[in-house]
């Protein structure tokens, strides 16, 4: 049997509404509206386009929002100023500094200069160590997005193998930190397999839940996977296709088409846990306002 498609659209879809729904109470009960300050440095097509993105996902969700940019020679300092000056605006919860920045800006330094009150993407230590020894804290999106995807489609988590195939900061680690801990949702025995081990197959081929985050296409095919495995694809490359009008289309990490026929389920690309990053952006925006509320 065909493999469940995981409609990472329609969930994120769901996850906005819900957020819009709260925030109407919110701003009806106490007069808050949340506030996501973005920062774009530089020409980065794709940033921009990101960042277009969660502007509109801001504006429907009844957020306010306002986006600095700065040109690509910005000095370190007037970035670490601007986010100085967001750190002590009430009226924004949320802030959130567009990577990557150009390389003669220290990211580690602009990171931590973001008051972890405020760090809705996740990425400040302070966040990272919270989510690693399990205290409450914002989870980084993407990540998020992965369990809450798992959540919805009723795929059990608790005591299942989990295999994530890469180990970058911003999914692969948090990913199976947040898997392996001690909560509903979560639960899982957690194997991080990655680029030096001699073959990956022998670890793909024990998941049950196979997170799959390398930047490679056909990283994993259906011969190194067990039958009814679900996949989760983190991946988003383009490949050149002459048939398409723009000569390119968007794959994952994994031989999709030959996972069908094998796993139990399985999220496209696009349309799995990319729109899901967003989704859990604005989630993460609405609790930072939520907790703003005065005791
Ligand atoms: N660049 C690529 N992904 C992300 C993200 O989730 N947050 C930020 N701030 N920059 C990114």
């Amino acid at each position: 049997m065909e493999a469940q498609r995981i409609d990472g659209k329609a969930i994120a879809a769901e996850i906005k509404e819900e957020v819009r729904q709260k925030t109407a109470l919110l701003k009806e009960k106490h007069r808050i509206v949340p506030g996501l300050a973005f920062l774009l440095v530089g020409d980065n097509a794709a940033s921009k386009t990101y960042v277009r993105s969660k502007e509109k996902a801001c504006d429907l969700c009844g957020f306010h929002s306002t986006t600095i940019t700065m040109p690509a020679d910005a000095r370190e300092s007037d970035v670490l100023d601007k986010i100085g000056t967001w750190n002590i605006d009430p009226d924004i919860h949320g802030i959130l500094v567009q990577l990557p920045l150009p390389g003669h800006i220290d990211e580690d330094r602009v990171i931590e200069a973001i008051s972890p009150r405020k760090d809705v993407d996740g990425f400040h230590p302070v966040t990272v160590g919270k989510l690693v020894i399990g205290q409450e804290t914002f989870l980084p999106c993407t990540p998020a997005g992965i369990q809450e995807l798992l959540l919805r489609s009723k795929v059990d988590t608790a005591g299942k193998h989990v295999v994530v195939v890469g180990r970058s900061n911003i999914v692969g680690k948090p990913v199976a930190n947040i898997l392996v801990q001690k909560a509903a949702g979560a639960n899982a025995v957690v194997t991080i397999a990655h680029s030096a081990a001699e073959d990956i197959s022998r670890y793909t081929r024990d998941a049950d839940i196979l997170i799959v985050a390398t930047g490679r296409v056909n990283t994993v095919t259906s011969d190194m996977v067990k039958d009814g495995v679900v996949v989760i694809d983190v991946g988003i490359n383009r490949v050149d296709d002459a048939t398409k009008e723009r000569g390119y289309r968007i794959v994952g990490d994994v031989d999709f088409d030959g996972l069908l026929k094998k796993a139990s389920a399985i999220t496209p690309v696009p349309g799995g846990v990319g729109p899901m990053t967003i989704a859990m952006l604005m989630q993460n925006t609405l609790r930072s306002a939520e907790n703003s509320i005065a005791p």
